[in-house]
């Protein structure tokens, strides 16, 4: 089942490419920071399938902006998009899952939850309220044999990073140089729907940018010689 709800066109679209590639997919409009929305699409769910075997919680809505213009309103949505919604999807989906014997929920997350980005501190927050969701889920859905994860996304060279053209240049800080790409996110996600030994976890997807706090340095470092028994302040380096 494919969710949209702002973007209905490119849901219905995804879906009717899913069904031509030789797949089974339907689309269910709703939003899921709404009960009622989100009773809706589970009840489609079960009246279409019978039951679930696995949910992702793709679905941000955070503000991006310095927390100065951050009001109250952004923040309550950003919570329900992130947090409410997966709150209420994964107790209306192991309901399904229970019937198939169990499942598994992913949720997608940031590392803009253990660090900071500019303009993330809306985002962020919800998203560190997210794992630890995903952490209490884990354990209370267990019994279920429902397993609950997260993807904690570094920042995703696909179409939302597009949108900003004067972005930084996080690629910096990739030891690699080079951000994920969205299907490598749709990797780390496969692994968790597919994988059974790992619970609760917050699995990072960023490619390393978590590991590093500045750009890798130009130039080779001097080392001692005879010649140079001093290297210059600051580029020392123990071999
Ligand atoms: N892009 C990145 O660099 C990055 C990095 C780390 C984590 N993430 C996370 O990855 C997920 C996808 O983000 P994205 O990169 O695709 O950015 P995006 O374009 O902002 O996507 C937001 C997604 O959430 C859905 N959504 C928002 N409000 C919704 C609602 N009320 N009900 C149902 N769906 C709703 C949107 O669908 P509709 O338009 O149909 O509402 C859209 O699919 C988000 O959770 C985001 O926080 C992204």
């Amino acid at each position: 089942v494919v969710n949209s709800f702002h973007s209905r066109q490119r849901g219905e679209q995804t879906t009717a490419e899913i069904i031509a590639a030789g797949g089974r997919a339907v689309h269910v409009w709703g939003s899921v920071a709404q009960a009622a929305h989100l009773q809706n699409i589970f009840r489609e769910i079960d009246s279409r399938f019978g039951g679930s075997d696995f949910l992702v919680s793709n679905a941000g809505n955070g503000f991006i902006a310095p927390l100065k213009d951050v009001r109250p309103e952004h923040l309550l949505k950003a919570f329900h998009t992130n947090v409410v919604a997966l709150h209420q999807a994964a107790m209306l989906g192991a309901g399904l899952m229970g019937r198939r014997g169990g499942g598994k929920i992913v949720a997608i997350s940031s590392i803009g939850a253990h660090l900071s980005f500019d303009y993330f501190g809306c985002n962020g927050t919800a998203k560190a309220a997210l794992e630890c969701l995903v952490r209490y889920l884990a354990v209370e859905l267990a019994p279920h044999n429902i397993q609950v994860n997260a993807v904690s996304a570094g920042v995703i060279d696909g179409e939302w990073l597009r949108q900003f053209p004067d972005r930084p240049r996080f690629e910096a800080v990739v030891p690699r140089q080079r951000l994920n790409s969205e299907q490598e996110i749709l990797e780390a996600l496969l692994f968790l729907l597919t994988h059974g030994g790992t619970n609760g976890a917050s699995w990072t997807a960023d490619a390393g940018a978590g590991l590093c706090i500045c750009e890798p340095i130009s130039a080779r470092p001097r080392t001692r010689t005879a010649e140079s028994p001093s290297p210059q302040r600051g580029t020392e380096h123990v071999r």
